[in-house]
């Protein structure tokens, strides 16, 4: 198998829907040569359904990244379809309706401790779940959405996403004995069924519509997925600890 991943084995989080990003990498990672896993939360009849429209229909496993037990018995799990693992893709948010939409200032302890279990602590969780499948050289990929600035309506989840991009720095660090990079992509606005969930999300898809200086696609998640796929190929050996945007340059003006 040729392609920029050829010969990869991939665990793929995060498909609920084909307009998922974790679906465009998927999909893209297996025209490029990958073998991929995903894992499923929740509705996984639906999950499964969606994997069949991959190229090569995938396996699924049932991952809560909340559950213990799910996490304890993933290496094992993921050892009946592949023999290790090269790659680990992180593309899970979620937050409590109160968190978003202009509740910052009034969103309770435990609405705000489930997103950032379920946004920002499963990043470090999901590697170390896998780590026992991976080896020098493996990768471990993110998604962002750019956290450095307070945005409105977005409120919590913009907490716990600064919290995951430092997660990742931190995995960086305490991975780079192991060769194992850990890397973000900081994507702007998608129409996904988690942007959905955000109350006001049509205020970021107008701005990025008309001032990102490269131009923006609400609906194409494939610029976002091919810097997923660069971040675990071999192209990126000695970067660690990263962020790239994929957002049409809208974090670079200052409009
Ligand atoms: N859509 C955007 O505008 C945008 C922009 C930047 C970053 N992101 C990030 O991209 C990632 C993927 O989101 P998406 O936009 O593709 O939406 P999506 O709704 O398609 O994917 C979110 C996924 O999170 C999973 N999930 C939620 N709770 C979980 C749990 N407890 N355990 C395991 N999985 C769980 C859902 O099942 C779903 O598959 C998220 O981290 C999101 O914050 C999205």
């Amino acid at each position: 198998m040729s392609g920029l991943l050829a010969g990869k084995r991939l665990l793929v989080t995060g498909v609920i829907t084909d307009a998922s990003i974790a679906f465009s990498v998927a999909k893209l990672a297996q025209e490029n040569g990958a073998q991929v896993v995903l894992t499923g939360y929740g509705r996984l009849s639906l999950v499964e359904r969606i994997a069949k429209r991959l190229p090569e229909p995938a396996p699924v496993i049932e991952v809560d990244v909340t559950n213990t037990e799910h996490l304890a018995g993933l290496a094992d799990r993921v050892r009946e379809h592949v023999d290790g693992l090269d790659g680990v893709v992180h593309s899970i948010g979620f937050a409590p309706q109160s968190c978003l939409g202009g509740g910052f200032l009034d969103a309770p302890w435990e609405d705000v401790a489930t997103a950032l279990h379920v946004s920002t602590f499963s990043y470090k969780s999901l590697a170390m779940a896998a780590l026992p499948l991976m080896s020098p050289g493996g990768a471990v990929v993110g998604l962002t959405f750019d956290a450095t600035k307070a945005w409105p309506v977005y409120d919590w989840m913009g907490v716990a996403k600064a919290g995951l991009e430092s997660a990742s720095r931190y995995l960086a660090l305490h991975l780079g004995k192991q060769g194992i990079r850990s890397n973000l992509v900081a994507a702007g606005p998608l129409r996904t069924i988690a942007a959905k969930s955000i109350p006001g999300f049509d205020q970021f898809e107008e701005a990025w519509t008309e001032r990102a200086p490269l131009g923006w696609s609400l609906t194409d998640q494939e610029p976002a997925a091919r810097a997923c796929l660069a971040l675990l190929s071999d192209w990126f050996p000695a970067t660690t600890g990263e962020i790239v945007h994929v957002d049409g340059g809208y974090h670079a003006i200052g409009a």
